[in-house]
């Protein structure tokens, strides 16, 4: 059976700047793997010296049929000490969206992937009031930059991976376990998508340049443990509550919600984003747990029988349908922002692809309006607190020479990029 995909669909790849160009030794990540956090870690370095490798990088994705691709500029580069903007590095993102356009790829730029300033997390990162104005500044300063080049932006990628992991898990800097003590990093981070989305579209008024602007958000699909304890399933609904819709709900209706606000109103933020990103990756099953009141009472119980990729999250790619079906109750079009697999079994991939993009259009043609999918990522890349081993990538990049190999799945993609069609066996 062949399933045809909407007319103009975009088809590409995500990655992130800390994640693929190297040495990026100004943020707070690589201060971190420099032995600035508790122990010590495996370092980005080079990465996949994309900052210097982009053009042939972006002509590998078009030759695989990609017509899009989404990056983040970083932040650091940009603005490597307060208030100071480097002038090489405004040229050198504009390199890079330049080499798209030639490419035919329509841009998707982020403008913060997780990583910050160093200069920014030495003044307490999330936590300082202040990081309202340095990002109203640095997305000024991009907008005016790059603005007749980005027609798809994205605010912020992930905001509530970054709170659990940094502040909750610890197990990013700053390593913080205080939770709830330290709400005010998403309190701040949704005000700081409600400033960028009107800098952008202020400032692209001015020059008449036309670009939409959505944030980036990591839908996780959580399912009791037991289906029939009302204690399990509870739990389940605080955490989609908190984890998945929470943020999107703020600016939805322009009030920041309980538990990070008492139905606090935050000017100018409802209605403040012209299309939902999604990344989905996984599905969570959980159980009502007394001892973890820290994790919203509930634990996280691991997949026994379930398909799961290397790093041991389940493959459940019905819960790609399920994510948009939720996401659709915000009535905006929806990009899918990431979704992928770490495996070393390129076969794998090659079935999650298709068995994910099935469900895509499963909820396409019952009506969801999602314009795109951006497979994460293009190329193997560090892959954060767990390093250079997780191989996410449609393109196998050796550590030792930085040679790029397309693999099967690159070429299975590239042919549902070219037809706009997935076949699949009835
Ligand atoms: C997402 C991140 C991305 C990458 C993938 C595997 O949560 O946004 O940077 O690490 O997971």
């Amino acid at each position: 059976m062949i399933l045809k995909f909407p007319e103009g669909f975009l088809w590409g790849t995500a990655t992130s700047a800390h994640q693929v160009e190297g040495n990026n030794n100004l943020n707070n990540w690589w201060h971190w793997e420099e032995g600035g956090g508790s122990k010590p870690r495996e370092k980005s370095l080079s990465a996949c010296d994309h900052f210097n490798r982009f053009d042939e990088d972006f002509a590998l994705a078009k030759s695989l049929h990609q017509n899009t691709h989404r990056f983040s500029i970083e932040w650091s580069r940009i603005e490597p000490k307060e208030g100071e903007f480097s002038d090489s590095a405004l040229y050198h993102y504009r390199k890079v969206l330049e080499a798209l356009h030639r490419q035919g790829m329509k841009p998707m730029a982020t403008l913060i992937h997780f990583t910050l300033p160093q200069w920014i997390a030495q003044k307490g990162g999330w936590e300082n009031h202040q990081i309202l104005f340095w990002f109203e500044r640095y997305v000024r300063k991009c907008v005016q930059s790059f603005g007749d080049l980005v027609p798809l932006w994205i605010t912020i990628n992930e905001p509530m991976v970054y709170f659990f992991q940094s502040y909750v898990m610890g197990e990013w800097p700053p390593e913080s376990t205080e939770g709830l003590k330290k709400k005010k990093v998403v309190q701040h981070q949704i005000e700081a998508h409600g400033v960028a989305y009107h800098v952008i579209h202020e400032e692209n008024e001015k020059h008449s340049y036309k670009a939409q602007v959505g944030l980036a958000a990591y839908y996780r699909v959580f399912h009791p443990w037991n289906v029939s304890s009302p204690l399990d399933r509870f739990v389940v609904k605080l955490r989609d509550w908190v984890f998945n819709l929470l943020f999107l709900k703020a600016i939805h209706t322009g009030f920041i919600d309980f538990p990070i606000c008492f139905h606090t109103e935050i000017p100018n933020l409802k209605g403040a984003w012209d299309f939902i990103g999604l990344n989905y990756y996984t599905r969570e099953k959980v159980q009502f747990s007394f001892k973890h009141s820290h994790h919203l009472f509930s634990k996280h119980i691991e997949p026994i029988n379930e398909k799961i990729n290397d790093l041991g999250w389940e493959v459940y790619p019905e819960g790609i349908y399920e994510a948009l079906k939720q996401l659709n109750q915000f009535q905006k079009p929806i990009y899918i922002t990431e979704n992928g697999i770490c495996t070393q079994a390129d076969r794998e991939r090659q079935q999650f692809i298709v068995d994910h993009l099935s469900q895509v259009h499963r909820a396409i043609k019952d009506g969801v309006d999602v314009k795109g999918y951006y497979h994460w990522s293009l190329l193997d890349n560090f892959e954060w607190a767990e390093g250079y081993s997780p191989r996410f990538g449609l393109i196998h990049v050796d550590r030792n020479n930085q040679e790029r190999i397309p693999r099967d799945s690159a070429r299975l993609y590239a042919e549902i990029a070219l037809t706009n069609n997935l076949e699949v066996r009835d």
